[in-house]
């Protein structure tokens, strides 16, 4: 790998925010890709602005203000504000799996900011962009680990009552085929909620609740079941419940 890139992108103010795992398997993967440096550098640049910057405006702006002000610092949570918007939509999810008794939101952006408000649970956050986790570690309540979901290990070991996968599984199928499955193996919790963008960023709806959904049917993790299924503005859920009896796919 060229370490004199990776140290570059690493010290860089918007690439330094994502974890040096995610840098290295970016610039790896230029590396197969072109022969340049230049090209590496450019591709590998490409990479990690959709990984965090395409979503993330935390540099930009002074981290405080209220509530609704901070969450549309990312624009996942941008998406489903106003607030009263965000309580309908977790009161439908708490409908189906109960009040949480403890979360474990994956790639988690700035959602556990809402999370810590609404529930009286403990949260713990994953995400690649060190801005996030580090404005969501000044929240009692809330456990933040900044890492590479794509990393051997990064998924949190424990059980949890309720997991988030919200608009990440196609990202990181995207930056490693198979992982997605993998991950949903791995997370040792008794619901799993997972949600799908049904339009772009920019807002074109290019069929993607129908991809989306048959993208999940086909990729049903083994022990579990599709508790519920329904869309909520432009994002697709599932809530997807274990077997009981089922044999779980590693053992604590
Ligand atoms: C589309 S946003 C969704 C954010 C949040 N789940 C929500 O819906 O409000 C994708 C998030 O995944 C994070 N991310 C992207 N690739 C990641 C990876 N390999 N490991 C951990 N987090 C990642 C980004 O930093 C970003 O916060």
């Amino acid at each position: 790998m060229n370490e004199e890139i990776f140290a570059r992108l690493c010290a860089n103010k918007k690439y330094g925010d994502v974890h040096p795992d995610a840098v290295r398997r970016a610039l790896e993967d230029a590396e197969r890709r072109y022969r340049k440096p230049k090209e590496i550098e450019k591709a590998t640049r490409e990479r990690l602005h959709g990984v965090v910057s395409a979503f993330n405006e935390l540099g930009k702006v002074s981290p405080s203000g209220g509530l609704e002000s901070l969450l549309e610092r990312h624009a996942s949570t941008r998406e489903r504000l106003p607030l009263i918007r965000m309580d309908a939509l977790y009161a439908r999810i708490f409908a189906v799996t109960g009040e949480p008794r403890s979360v474990l939101d994956l790639a988690c952006g700035l959602n556990p900011l809402y999370l810590l408000r609404r529930c009286a649970c403990p949260v713990t956050g994953v995400d690649v962009s060190r801005s996030c986790v580090e404005l969501l570690s000044r929240e009692p309540n809330f456990t933040g680990v900044w890492t590479d979901l794509l990393s051997d290990g990064a998924v949190p070991a424990g059980r949890f009552h309720v997991a988030l996968l919200f608009k990440i599984l196609p990202l990181l199928e995207r930056q490693q085929p198979g992982s997605a499955s993998r991950i949903m193996e791995e997370i040792d919790a008794e619901y799993l909620v997972i949600s799908f963008p049904t339009r772009t960023l920019g807002g074109r709806n290019v069929n993607m609740e129908r991809n989306y959904a048959d993208w999940m049917e086909a990729h049903l993790p083994a022990a579990r079941r599709v508790e519920a299924q329904f869309v909520d503005e432009n994002e697709l859920f599932y809530i997807l419940r274990e077997v009981p009896g089922a044999s779980k796919p590693k053992e604590k």
